[in-house]
């Protein structure tokens, strides 16, 4: 049985090709139903990670992956549907019904960034990205949600690129 403190861990991204690395590695475990909530202050890198992780999967290049502050819900056409929210002007969680967003991720790989204040809401599971500036470049927390996040964050864990640094725990 693994413990709680194992489904967490650190990395250092000091350009944005560790970011893009982190992406890929993480796109390579998800499947149709998964969520991933990204945190972070604006500009620590959300969208930017959330592009990378479509092009991993798929998402051609012409194709732009802008943020979805004013759409709320973007959808993409990778090896799977994508759905990249952004929740920022939401302000009730009665809100995610209107946009459609619970039906969208039941069909979809689902990015939602600020979604963790509506926390099971959004989803019960997943894995949450917490992005920080670091002295260089950008710092990030990967942490399990529920049995299927512990999953993810696990393989994660074992099969990152090797050139992506970790952080010793705090
Ligand atoms: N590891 C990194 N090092 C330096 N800059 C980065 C890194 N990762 C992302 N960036 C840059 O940070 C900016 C983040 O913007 P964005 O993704 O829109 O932020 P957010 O969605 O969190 O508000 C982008 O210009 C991107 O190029
Ligand atoms: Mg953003």
């Amino acid at each position: 049985m693994a413990r709680e403190e194992d489904a967490s861990f650190a990395v250092a991204l000091p350009t944005r090709r560790a970011t893009l690395r982190l992406a890929r590695d993480l796109a390579a475990l998800l499947t149709k139903g998964d969520v991933v909530f990204l945190e972070g202050p604006l500009g620590a890198g959300k969208t930017f990670f959330v592009r990378g992780v479509c092009r991993a999967l798929g998402v051609p290049s012409r194709l732009p992956i802008q943020s979805p502050t004013f759409a709320l819900v973007n959808e993409h056409e990778g090896r799977l549907p994508i759905v990249h929210a952004d929740l920022y002007r939401l302000t009730d969680a009665s809100e995610l019904d209107e946009i459609g967003l619970r039906d969208l991720l039941v069909e979809s790989v689902g990015f939602v960034e600020w979604g963790e204040r509506f926390g099971d809401a959004v989803a019960k599971d997943g894995v949450v990205l917490e992005l920080a500036l670091a002295a260089q470049g950008r710092r990030a927390r990967v942490t399990a949600r529920g049995a299927r996040g512990r999953t993810i964050v696990e393989a994660l864990a074992r099969d990152l690129d090797p050139r992506v640094g970790r952080l010793a725990p705090p």
